[in-house]
């Protein structure tokens, strides 16, 4: 079987590959082309790939006769003539949003497969880049935070004087809020942090930060499937509201990471709770691309409200493209090695797998 990596255009940094998987790859029998210049933005020279056994090639050589092709976003599709009919393009290819390069996949001849839809089921942990990136991006939330704040994070005790510590609140406590809250603590920060599942307050505490919830509303419970959130009631929403409101004023930097599958982001703090800030805290929404978690937040950009600076977070681990790339890739290779069958040294798909039936993006979408 012949493996095409790709060389990402801008603005990704990643790379589907790194040299430990292609040394797997080429271990389960495979040939592997990497695109030159591939791994140039994640701190990877063409050298390392042509050690651990690839070929550099130009995309076109690249792509000639490859039976699966790796990618991070989804590719132009014209940049892909020449792969085997049938072949197989696995990558995040965004099927919500690029429905309409998904059918253009298919009408090249392609089997288009969206690791993003990798169900969230035990066997598949160590296959989900949704947690592996979004676990960097709730890291470089808190770092990014501490950089645009003029303020430190931890208490400092001086002979000029006492700095208290940074008041952090992560709102959502998914995996990036996780990270983000880990991430504060180490940096000393005061760390509290809300959530509608219930279940994340034992994690909030086991991480040493304090929950903030919303009690004694009926029906709040905002579990849904797959150990997502789903969307709250109003009544639950305006105690939501009323509890950040008196909240917020005392935080310096606030992190929201809260994302329904399939909806736009809920808005969790408005114009008058960021205007209700100190001057000089800082708010990063990563939910700025679905829409965002605070209201007056531009995506991809860095504003400043009511003296308070607002960073439209997106793709967060882009910025840290090395070691983002390094666990997409083992994400990637865990799946493949996982359905690679050793005695025809190739890869099976079997239509009744969970995971392989959850990958395949259905014809509408
Ligand atoms: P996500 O990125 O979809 O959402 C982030 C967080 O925002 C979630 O915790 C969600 O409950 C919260 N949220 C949504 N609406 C909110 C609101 N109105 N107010 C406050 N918070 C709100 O979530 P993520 O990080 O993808 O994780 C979702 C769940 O999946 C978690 O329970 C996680 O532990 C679980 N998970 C399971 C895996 C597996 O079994 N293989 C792998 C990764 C995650």
């Amino acid at each position: 079987m012949k493996l095409a990596v790709l060389a990402e255009r801008a603005p990704e940094t990643r790379v589907a590959a790194i040299p430990e998987t292609v040394r797997k790859y080429v271990a389960l029998g495979a040939t592997v082309a990497v695109e030159e210049g591939a791994g140039i933005a994640a701190s990877v020279p063409d050298a390392a790939f042509a050690e651990a056994g690839a070929e550099l090639a130009a995309r076109s050589a690249a792509v000639a006769g490859a039976d699966i092709i790796l990618a991070v976003g989804p590719p132009d599709p014209a940049s892909l003539a020449g792969a085997k009919p049938g072949a197989l393009l696995v990558g995040a290819l965004d099927p919500v949003r690029r429905a309409d390069l998904i059918a253009a996949y298919r009408s090249a001849g392609l089997e288009p497969l969206a690791l993003e839809r990798m169900p969230r089921i035990t066997r598949a942990q160590s296959m989900d880049i949704l947690s592996s990136q979004a676990n960097l991006a709730g890291y470089k939330a808190v770092v990014d935070a501490a950089a645009a704040f003029r303020r430190v994070l931890p208490m400092m005790m001086t002979a000029a004087g006492t700095i208290g510590p940074a008041r952090l609140f992560v709102m959502g406590v998914g995996v990036a809020g996780l990270q983000a809250i880990a991430t504060g603590r180490r940096l000393g920060a005061q760390v509290s942090a809300t959530d509608v599942r219930s279940a994340t307050r034992e994690q909030i505490l086991s991480l040493g930060a304090k929950p903030i919830f919303v009690e004694g509303v009926a029906g709040i419970e905002g579990e849904g499937q797959g150990g997502y959130a789903s969307e709250t009631s109003a009544e639950y929403q305006a105690a939501q509201a009323e509890l950040v409101s008196a909240h917020i004023a005392k935080q310096d930097i606030v992190v929201t990471t809260a994302l329904i599958p399939g909806r736009p982001a809920p808005r969790l703090v408005s114009d008058a709770q960021l205007a209700s800030m100190r001057p000089g805290s800082v708010v990063v929404d990563l939910a700025a691309e679905a829409g965002g978690n605070v209201e007056g937040v531009v995506a991809g950009e860095t504003v400043e409200r009511h003296g308070v600076t607002l960073i439209g977070a997106v793709q967060l681990a882009r910025s840290l493209a090395a070691d983002a790339s390094g666990l997409y890739a083992r994400n990637l290779a865990n799946f493949l090695t996982a359905f690679w069958d050793k005695d025809s040294g190739a890869l099976k798909l079997p239509d009744d797998d969970e995971i392989v039936a959850a990958l395949r993006i259905p014809a509408a979408s």
